[in-house]
C-alpha cells in the first residue's frame, strides 16, 4: 500500500474520512470483542441517551511518523486512564485500558496510509469516543453503549500554525465548580459553542475562561490548558479542579524540568498576574503549543513581550523538545512512545 495522495502540508484541522474505524458495543453488562469496520455511519435509537441527555465522552491523541520512519503514538495509556475517569463521572462503563490501547494500535495500523509523512507538519488525529446508545426517556444512564475510534489526518489547530494568536476573556462559563470541567465530556464542548462562535465573530481566536466561582483565576480555553513563562523563565500553569488534566501540559512540565532545567509551578494563577508574564501558550494534543500574543479583557489589551510575530524563546524551546520527543529526534522518557509500526 502507498501513502494517500494528500497535500499534507496544507491540511487544516478538519475531518477527512479514512478507511477503517474500530467499534465495540456494550450490552447486558459486557463489552463485545470489537472489530474494525468500514461503515462510518452510526445508527442508534431516536431516544438514545446521547441524543437526549448528552451522555458522551471522548479523547484526542495523535499518531506521528518519526524521523526514522516508524509510526508512533504519544502516551495512549494516559488517554485510556482519562477516558475511564470521564466514563465513571457520567455513569458509563469503563472501556478497559488494554483494549483502549489495542484499539488505538489496530485503527492506526488499518489507516497507516493516512499517517502524514515525517516533516510534513501534519499528523494523524485519533478520536476515541463512547456514547449511551439505547433509548432512555427518564433522566438516567443508558444500559447500552458504543465505543468507537476513528482517525483523520490534521494540520495545525489554529490557522497560521506557530503565529501568536489573540484570545479574549470570556463572559460565558464553560465549567461549574464541582461540575464536569475535569473530564472530557461532549457536554463541556456544547457549553463552549456559543462562546467560540461569538469570539470568532468578534475577531478573537479563542476564549480564556476564568473560574466561574470568582472570575479571578485563570482556568483554560475551550480546547487547551495554559502555560505561562515568568520574566525569570519559570514555567507556571494553572491548577484547578475544573480544568481538563491535559496530557500535553503534564508532559511539558516534565520536559521543562528534566530536559530544560527550568523551574515549574502548578498553582492557582490570578488573572491579575497575567500582565506580568513574559510568554503565554496554549497546550493540548490539537493545539500542541500555540503561542498567545495578546489577551483582550473587556477592551483592555495585554500584550506579551514575546510579541505577535513569533513564539517566545522559552515556549519555542518547550515546543521543539516536545515535538522532538514525539517525532523521535529526542530520546523520550520511558513509556511515553508507543511504537505501532
Ligand atoms: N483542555 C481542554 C478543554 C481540551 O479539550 C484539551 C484537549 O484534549 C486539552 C485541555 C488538552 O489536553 P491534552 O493535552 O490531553 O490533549
Ligand atoms: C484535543 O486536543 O485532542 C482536543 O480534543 C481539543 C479539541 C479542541 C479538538
Amino acid at each position: 500500500m502507498a501513502k494517500k495522495d494528500i497535500d499534507w502540508s496544507n491540511i487544516g484541522f478538519g475531518y477527512m474520512k479514512t478507511d477503517k474505524r474500530y467499534v465495540s458495543n456494550y450490552k447486558n453488562g459486557a463489552w463485545d470483542n470489537g472489530a474494525l469496520i468500514e461503515d462510518d455511519k452510526v445508527v442508534i435509537s431516536e431516544c438514545a441517551c446521547v441524543l437526549q441527555y448528552a451522555q458522551t465522552i471522548f479523547e484526542g491523541l495523535k499518531a506521528y511518523t518519526t524521523e526514522n520512519g516508524n509510526v508512533v503514538c504519544f502516551r495512549p495509556d494516559l488517554n485510556a486512564d482519562r477516558f475511564a475517569d470521564s466514563a465513571k463521572r457520567l455513569e458509563m462503563p469503563v472501556f478497559p485500558k488494554e483494549r483502549f490501547v489495542d484499539a488505538v494500535v489496530k485503527t492506526v495500523e488499518a489507516n497507516i496510509d493516512y499517517v502524514p509523512p515525517y516533516g510534513s507538519g501534519a499528523t494523524l488525529y485519533l478520536r476515541p469516543y463512547m456514547f449511551g446508545s439505547d433509548a432512555v426517556i427518564g433522566v438516567k444512564p443508558a444500559n447500552e453503549y458504543q465505543f468507537r475510534l476513528f482517525t483523520t489526518p490534521v494540520g495545525p489547530y489554529f490557522k497560521g500554525g506557530a503565529k501568536p494568536i489573540t484570545i479574549r476573556v470570556s463572559d460565558f462559563d464553560r465549567a461549574a465548580p464541582h461540575g464536569t470541567g475535569h473530564i472530557k465530556a461532549g457536554l463541556n464542548y456544547a457549553m463552549s459553542l456559543h462562546a467560540i462562535v461569538d469570539a470568532h465573530e468578534k475577531g478573537f481566536d479563542e476564549n480564556m475562561y476564568l473560574d466561574p466561582g470568582t472570575r479571578t483565576k485563570v482556568e483554560e480555553t475551550g480546547g487547551a490548558n495554559f502555560i505561562f513563562v515568568t520574566k525569570d523563565k519559570k514555567i507556571v500553569t494553572p491548577k484547578s479542579d475544573s480544568i481538563l488534566p491535559s496530557i500535553t501540559r503534564r508532559s511539558l512540565m516534565v520536559v521543562a524540568k528534566e530536559y530544560l532545567g527550568l523551574d515549574i509551578e502548578e498553582r492557582e494563577v490570578l488573572f491579575e498576574e497575567v500582565k506580568d508574564f513574559a510568554e503565554c501558550g496554549l497546550c493540548g494534543t490539537a493545539a500542541v503549543i500555540s503561542p498567545v500574543g495578546r489577551i483582550v479583557d473587556h477592551g483592555k489589551d495585554i500584550y506579551f513581550p514575546s510579541g505577535m510575530d513569533d513564539m517566545g524563546p522559552v515556549i519555542k524551546e518547550l515546543y521543539d523538545t516536545l515535538t522532538g520527543i514525539q517525532m523521535g529526534r529526542i530520546e523520550a522518557p520511558e513509556g511515553w512512545i508507543k511504537v505501532i509500526k
